[in-house]
C-alpha cells in the first residue's frame, strides 16, 4: 500500500493525512490521558522543595487586570510560557535563581489561554513580584524612562484611570506566582 504514494498522488495524501493524524494524536491526545495531573491546579506538595504554592482561581479583580490585558492587545508581544531553554530561565530568573519552566498545569484556569505567540517584548509568565506598583507605573506612562531604547508604547490612560491601574498591576503580580519560586519576595500583591 505504501509504494502506491510513490506513483499516485492521491495515496500520497491520503498516507500523508493518516500519518498527520497519528502524530497530531500521539503529541496532543495521548499525554494528558496518561498523565492526568496536568488538567489538575498546580500544587508544590512537597514544602521540602521550596515553600507551599498553590494555583487558585483569579479574584475579580485581577480578572478584570486579565481583560485590560486581552483589550489592551498585550499579547501581540508578550508570551506567557517560560520554555525549557535556558535563555527563558535565566532571563526570568531572580538573584541567581533561575525560574521554573511553565507546566500545564499552571495554566487550568485561563480560558482563553494568553500563551501568546510572538516574543517582541520578553515573556511575562514569571513577572509576578519582579516589580512593586511604583515600577509598572513608570514603565506604563512612559516605559522609555525606565528602559531606554524600549520599543514598548506607552499606555498612560492605564495609569490615570486608578482603578484599571490597580487592576491590571493585580493580574501582573499573579503571573507565575503560584510555583512561589521566587527568592526574597518583597512584594506581595
Ligand atoms: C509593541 C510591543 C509591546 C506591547 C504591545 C506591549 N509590550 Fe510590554 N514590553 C515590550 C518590550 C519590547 C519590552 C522590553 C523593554 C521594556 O521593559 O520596556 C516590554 C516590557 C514589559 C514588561 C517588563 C518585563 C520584564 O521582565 O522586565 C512588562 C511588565 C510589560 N512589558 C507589560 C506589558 C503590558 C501589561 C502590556 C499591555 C498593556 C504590554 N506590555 C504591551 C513590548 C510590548
Amino acid at each position: 500500500m505504501l509504494r502506491k504514494a510513490d506513483t499516485s498522488a492521491t495515496w500520497a495524501a491520503i498516507i500523508s493525512l493518516v500519518l498527520f493524524f497519528i502524530g497530531g494524536i500521539l503529541t496532543t491526545v495521548v499525554p494528558p490521558l496518561v498523565d492526568t495531573t496536568w488538567a489538575k491546579p498546580f500544587e508544590n506538595a512537597d514544602p521540602a522543595k521550596g515553600p507551599t504554592g498553590k494555583l487558585t482561581p483569579l479574584n475579580e479583580l485581577q480578572l478584570q487586570g486579565r481583560q485590560i490585558y486581552i483589550r489592551e492587545g498585550c499579547w501581540y508581544c508578550h508570551t506567557q510560557q517560560t520554555r525549557t531553554l535556558l535563555a527563558d530561565t535565566k532571563r526570568s530568573g531572580w538573584k541567581g535563581v533561575d525560574s521554573p519552566v511553565s507546566t500545564p498545569d499552571e495554566f487550568v484556569y485561563d480560558d482563553p489561554h494568553l500563551f501568546g505567540t510572538k516574543r517582541t517584548g520578553p515573556d511575562l509568565s514569571r513577572v509576578g513580584g519582579k516589580y512593586d506598583e511604583q515600577w509598572h507605573r513608570t514603565h506604563f506612562r512612559n516605559p522609555r524612562d525606565l528602559v531606554p531604547g524600549s520599543i514598548m508604547p506607552p499606555y498612560p490612560w492605564l495609569v490615570e484611570d486608578a482603578a484599571e491601574f490597580k487592576a491590571i498591576v493585580a493580574y501582573m503580580q499573579t503571573l507565575g506566582r503560584a510555583k512561589d519560586w521566587r527568592p526574597d519576595n518583597d512584594y506581595e500583591e
